[in-house]
């Protein structure tokens, strides 16, 4: 649906290598010279000024999806794709693409089982297998910090969390990957194929998990959401495969790129690499938490998302239509001065910073708590037993996409 309006015009190639590898002086000038603009060719109204995109991911005539507001004839969109069949269903049934009172209801239920004693519960395990990792490493001297750190410690963890056993752990990263490639703007037929069929295996695989935790519970997040069900609380199977499964992949990528970005921006700041590193010599682990922040801040891994507008209206003047789509820019608000003093600055002692990194709102990021957890004992784990680590030299690749925002590989030495 073309939305006429009175806004400037501006096309912004999100996939263009040079503004995936570094955005942000582009969205500085945009920033400064076009606050909000429509972009013909994605179709959408960007926002890009930290004060505009708090308020609109407050705003309840926003939403995450349109179509139990608009059907797909009044947004002029074709029948659903039959290669995409099960990945749209999956999408539908979890709490990342729902709006009120369907979201109210699955992210209750899932923040009933994902309790902050869980998250918590789980910090002396993330240690350990952060530690497990350091281990296999140490005597190498160098290493691929996104395959042999990264990558492994969310799955892991995530795998902890739901309950997946030891010997199936190596399943989930790839389902997760094969997944996310329908969140980039533009993929082909293949990865949509290949997507929909990982959506396939994965949701079999959590059936059965489920059902053998129905027999015998643990005590994990599958067996109390098992629990929640047979209580009567209000989740079909369909519902509880769709979440478990949304843990996973958001549990993944951001996290993994998370700790690579936050790597690279250390790289680039000696001086605060090495207050970094005294820090954990001396075991300060205060330190790594507002130091986390500011990494997740100043490189921001999840740096755009979008939202539908479900009601007529306006916005400061931008008219809002039903069905318009509105693209938010979180990595620009993040290190706009009119919120962050000095935003350019990486600072990891800064304290007034409520970064956008998480969302905010109804879809605040439900895995923020073990998130942090995860990402504050990398950091610092990795900078007191292995004091001397620098990123190799060399350039770093980055896998290509904007939405989801990471790199191939990031050889480190010790
Ligand atoms: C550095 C790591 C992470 C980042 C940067 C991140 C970022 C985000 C953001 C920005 C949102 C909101 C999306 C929006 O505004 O449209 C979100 C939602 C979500 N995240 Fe995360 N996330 C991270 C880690 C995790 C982890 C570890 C989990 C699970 C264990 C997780 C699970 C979720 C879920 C389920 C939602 C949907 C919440 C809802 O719709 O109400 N995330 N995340």
């Amino acid at each position: 649906m073309v939305v006429p309006l009175a806004l400037p015009e501006f096309h912004l190639d999100l996939n263009h290598p040079p503004f995936v590898y570094d955005p942000y002086p582009q969205l500085a000038e945009l920033r400064e010279t076009l606050p909000v603009f429509f972009d013909p060719v994605w179709n959408k109204v960007f926002f890009t000024r930290y004060e505009d995109i708090a308020a609109l991911l407050r705003d309840k005539r926003l939403g995450r999806s349109i179509l139990h507001v608009l059907s797909r004839d009044e947004l002029g969109w074709p029948p659903p794709h039959p290669l995409t069949r099960d990945f749209d269903h999956f999408q539908g049934n979890h709490m990342l693409d729902n709006e009120p009172p369907k979201h109210t209801r699955l992210k209750g239920l899932m923040l009933k089982a994902f309790t902050s004693a869980r998250v918590e519960g789980l910090r002396a395990k993330i240690q350990e297998i952060v530690d497990g990792l350091i281990d296999r490493v140490r005597d190498h001297g160098r290493m691929d910090l996104l395959k042999d750190f990264a990558e492994p410690i969310p799955v892991a963890v995530i795998a902890e969390l739901l309950g997946v056993p030891e010997g199936d752990r190596h399943l989930l990263r790839p389902w997760s990957a094969r997944i996310v490639k329908l969140y980039e703007l533009g993929y082909t037929d293949e990865q949509a194929k290949d997507a929909n069929q990982a959506v396939l295996e994965f949701s079999a695989y959590v059936k059965a998990l489920a059902r053998e935790r129905r027999r015998e519970p643990r005590d994990d997040l599958i067996s109390a959401l098992v629990r929640a069900e047979e209580q009567g609380e209000v989740l079909t199977e369909d519902e509880l495969v769709a979440n478990c499964i949304l843990l996973l992949n958001a549990g993944h990528e951001a996290s993994v790129n998370g700790t690579t970005l936050g790597m690279l921006s250390l790289h680039h700041h000696p001086d605060q690499l090495a207050l970094a590193r005294e820090a954990a010599r001396r075991g300060d682990h205060e330190f790594f938490k507002t130091a986390v922040e500011e990494l997740l801040r100043y490189d921001t891994p999840l740096p755009m998302f979008e939202r539908w507008v479900l009601q007529d209206g306006e916005y400061r003047g931008v008219p809002l239509r039903r069905g318009m789509e509105i693209g938010l820019f979180y990595a620009s608000g993040n290190r706009d001065p009119r919120r962050f003093v000095d935003p350019d600055a990486l600072d990891l002692t800064r304290k007034d910073n409520p970064q956008l990194t998480f969302g905010l709102g109804i879809h605040y990021c439900i895995g923020a708590p073990l998130a942090r957890v995860e990402l504050q004992t990398s950091f610092h784990t990795l900078l007191k037993r292995l004091p001397g680590i620098r990123v190799a030299r060399g350039p770093v690749e980055y896998t290509g996409g904007f939405i989801i925002r990471g790199h191939k590989a990031m050889p480190v030495e010790y």
